[in-house]
């Protein structure tokens, strides 16, 4: 018996990265997995690898529409929910004074709107003992040059997983987050920076971190793999934050 047996979970943006790394770690241990992404051929990759616990659906993160498809999908896939980790999510570092409005409100519709939309579609599918789990970051408690908008999405998003809470305990779902420092992931690959200015980066960042380096997408899957279990049945509106440190020391 494992901990995970006979969980359906899905997972958006569970192509590449944290996402695809927790679709490994809850499979791994019992669960059966829808995961998202928004193009169809990474899908099929990822779900190949995954075996036949994994399936794929189409969806735009921001779009309430595909969350009402992907809730219909699931409800004929596995006939309910227990598990939701709201994962899909943007970095498009900015300079504040270069911001401008349509990047702001798209980068705050995948980051904040997604997760709102999923839980509001794919909750009537859930019920007691379900959880929600979103991946914030550590940054929404840290002032970091750039990532004005970024961060505020993320703080956006820690401060509803407290609202859905109180609004869903009658349902017995529990919400909490993950919030991730600095993991190896493709996201670093989609910022559109020079190599250069990549790793000027990536220094400034380690220079922050206390253990010196940084983390793997596994070491936030064991995270959420925790909250999706019975093992955080107590957990409420927390936020788990995995970072080496970062923001505690
Ligand atoms: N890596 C870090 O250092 C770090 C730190 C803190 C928090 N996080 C958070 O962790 C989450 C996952 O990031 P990651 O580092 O694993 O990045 P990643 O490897 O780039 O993965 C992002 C995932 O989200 C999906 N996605 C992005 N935009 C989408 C959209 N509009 N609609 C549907 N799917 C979309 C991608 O799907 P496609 O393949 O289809 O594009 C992919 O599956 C994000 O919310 C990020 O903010 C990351």
């Amino acid at each position: 018996m494992q901990r995970l047996d006979g969980i359906r979970a899905v997972i958006t943006g569970g192509t590449t990265g944290i996402g695809y790394a927790a679709a490994h770690r809850l499979i791994e241990e019992g669960a059966r997995v829808i995961l998202t992404g928004q193009n169809q051929g990474r899908i099929d990759d990822a779900t190949a690898r995954l075996g036949e616990r994994a399936q794929g659906f189409l969806a735009q993160a921001e779009s309430p529409e595909d969350a009402s498809a992907l809730a219909d999908f699931v409800k004929t896939a596995f006939g309910g929910l227990d598990v939701l980790f709201a994962n899909a999510g943007v970095a498009w570092p900015t300079p504040f004074d270069a911001v401008d409005l349509e990047s702001l409100q798209r980068q705050m519709a995948i980051n904040f709107a997604g997760p709102l939309f999923a839980v509001q579609k794919l909750a009537p599918l859930m019920g007691e003992g379900a959880s929600v789990i979103f991946n914030t970051s550590n940054l929404n408690e840290l002032g970091m040059p750039g990532m004005a908008v970024y961060s505020a999405s993320k703080a956006a998003l820690r401060s509803l997983a407290r609202t859905l809470q109180t609004e869903l305990e009658p349902k017995g779902i529990r919400v909490n987050t993950v919030a991730p420092g600095p993991v190896e992931t493709p996201i670093y690959g989609k910022l559109d920076m020079p190599e250069e200015q990549l790793d000027a980066m990536a220094q400034q960042i380690l220079a922050k971190v206390p253990a010196g380096r940084f983390g793997k997408p596994e070491e936030i899957a064991g995270a959420v793999a925790f909250l999706a279990s019975p093992d955080s049945s107590f957990m409420r509106g927390a936020e788990v934050t995995v970072d080496g440190g970062w923001s505690s020391l």
